[in-house]
């Protein structure tokens, strides 16, 4: 079993032991560790367990005990809220949806607010809302109504007519302090930010109509500036709530959905497949095109626990190995992944082999390994840039110690700099890729592929200084600043 999953992720199976150095890490032993290597090991044991079912018994970890009521577990990467009557975590019910009363989050401190929200909503059933009435939205009274049992101010973009009503209106105003019909982070009045910041909403609603949802991303940012609850009101009525981690993702999703869409026509009643769905944030963007059917795979075990939903059906998968027949989705697209994924050539094919002919496939990558933030380790060493390539693990460690930050990391995630650190370097986790390794000219040119589009993105020339390029000699400019790329084509009939 172990033999197989070894040939298809691509280890060599002349190498005996697991300790060992993998060709396409070349010359960069400072994350190869036998930390990581059984890490990588167990991943692929479990995955290729039958029926799915792990034979190591993950145990979740209890973080904090007894916060207003909930213990606070750490399982799988997610952090769980559990009633403190119930008998512990279990996540079979979890999985089994039996359970409403457990949240998930990506931080303690994530999983705590959402704790402290549930509360206020019982001792009041007032929030603070902010409702955004911006350009494009035709719609005002049917949108506000849910809401209007709140403690509501609507923030109206330009001259925009506001029938009077139980609500506060305040009028956006763009950096000259002048009336704008565009609300936007970039071009805000610093005085207005101030006292949406001041006002500390509890949540923030955004109406979104037509297809303009992909395009407005610019109102999460906006949102993202001051808030830290967003609701989404999709195209057909339904409502979305996203907190903490999940307002910065929901950006660069939509992002890359929108980019996506610049190339895919509409989906309306296909089958959709995404590579690496993670919680199921961005399936359940995509229920507003009205697929049939969207399936999310990922090799987290607790894939799909974020964002439910009957249209979607969530699978414990590798990429590489995908478990459908060939010529199964109307279209197949990857987010953020492949530069996670250990045989990211593999997973391009497997996604191209079960995409239907005349069919689509979109996949993003980034920020990938060699470039200034390909450690992933957002926020702790955006003062350092390619800190992975230039110092090693323990230097790391030391280094978030002598900030302070591990005080953070441990508030945050509820686990040491050491734990962090090595966890977030693990193979498992980054793997590890030259943007050569991705072979890209290799699909570019595929006989079996109608290239749509192939683009990269590049960060960090201004961060490359002679020092700096001096102590990073052996790694290549370009896979130092090679930060991402996109790669759509259709599947020839
Ligand atoms: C940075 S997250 C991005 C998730 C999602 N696209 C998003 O943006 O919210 C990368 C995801 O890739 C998944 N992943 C890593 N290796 C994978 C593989 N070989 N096959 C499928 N998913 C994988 C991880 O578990 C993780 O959920």
């Amino acid at each position: 079993m172990i033999e197989t999953a070894r040939k298809a992720i691509g280890i060599p199976s002349e190498l005996s032991s697991w300790d060992i150095s993998i060709p396409a890490f070349g010359n960069n032993p400072r994350i190869l560790h036998s930390e990581s290597v059984r890490n990588l090991k167990q991943t692929i044991d479990d995955l290729h367990h039958p029926e799915g079912k792990s034979p190591r018994l993950v145990e979740a970890e209890l973080k904090v005990q007894a916060f207003y009521g909930y213990n606070i577990y750490y399982y799988d990467s997610r952090y769980f809220a559990v009633p403190q009557e119930q008998n512990g975590f279990d996540i079979d019910r979890f999985r089994s949806q039996s359970t409403s009363q457990m949240s998930v989050g990506h931080t303690i401190q994530d999983i705590q607010e959402e704790i402290l929200r549930k509360q206020q909503d019982v001792q009041s059933a007032t929030s603070r809302v902010l409702f955004l009435y911006h350009a494009e939205l035709d719609g005002f009274r049917d949108y506000l109504a849910p809401f209007l049992h709140h403690n509501v101010t609507v923030l109206a973009g330009g001259n925009r007519e506001i029938p009077a009503g139980p609500y506060n209106v305040v009028h956006y105003t763009d950096s000259n302090g002048r009336l704008s019909d565009t609300i936007d982070i970039k071009n805000v009045s610093p005085e207005l930010l101030r006292r949406l910041r001041d006002e500390n909403f509890d949540l923030v609603v955004i109406p979104h109509e037509r297809r303009s949802f992909w395009q407005g991303i610019h109102l999460e940012q906006f949102t993202s500036s001051f808030a830290k609850c967003i609701i989404n009101v999709f195209l057909n009525g339904r409502f979305r709530m996203y907190r903490g981690e999940d307002v910065h993702r929901i950006q660069y999703n939509k992002a890359y959905l929108n980019s996506m869409f610049r190339y895919v026509p509409a989906i309306r009643g296909q089958n959709i497949l995404e590579v690496g769905c993670s919680d199921g944030l961005a399936c359940d963007l995509l229920l507003c095109e009205e697929p049939r059917q969207i399936t999310g795979v990922d090799v987290m075990g607790i894939v799909g626990c974020g964002y439910r939903d009957p249209r979607i059906r969530y699978e414990r998968v590798d990429g590489s190995l995908l478990p459908f027949k060939d010529n199964s989705f109307h279209l197949s697209y990857s987010i953020a992944t492949l530069e996670h994924c250990f045989d990211p050539v593999k997973t391009i094919e497997e996604m191209h082999r079960v995409t239907i002919p005349g069919g689509y496939c979109y996949i993003q990558a980034g920020p990938l390994y060699f470039s200034p933030f390909g450690h992933h380790m957002f926020g702790y060493f955006d003062d350092f840039p390619w800190v992975h390539l230039r110092l090693s693990p323990a230097e790391m460690i030391e280094r978030l110690k002598s900030t302070g930050l591990s005080n953070n990391i441990q508030s945050v995630f509820g686990k040491e700099a050491e734990t962090y650190v090595h966890s977030m370097m693990s193979i498992d986790h980054i793997n590890g890729r030259r943007i050569a390794d991705y072979k890209l000219e290799y699909f570019e040119k595929h006989p079996g592929i109608d290239l749509i589009a192939s683009t990269r993105s590049y960060e960090g020339e201004d961060l490359l200084t002679d020092s700096i390029r001096r102590e990073l000699g052996s790694i290549s400019r370009k896979d130092l600043v090679s930060h991402g790329f996109e790669l759509v084509f259709k599947k020839k009939a």
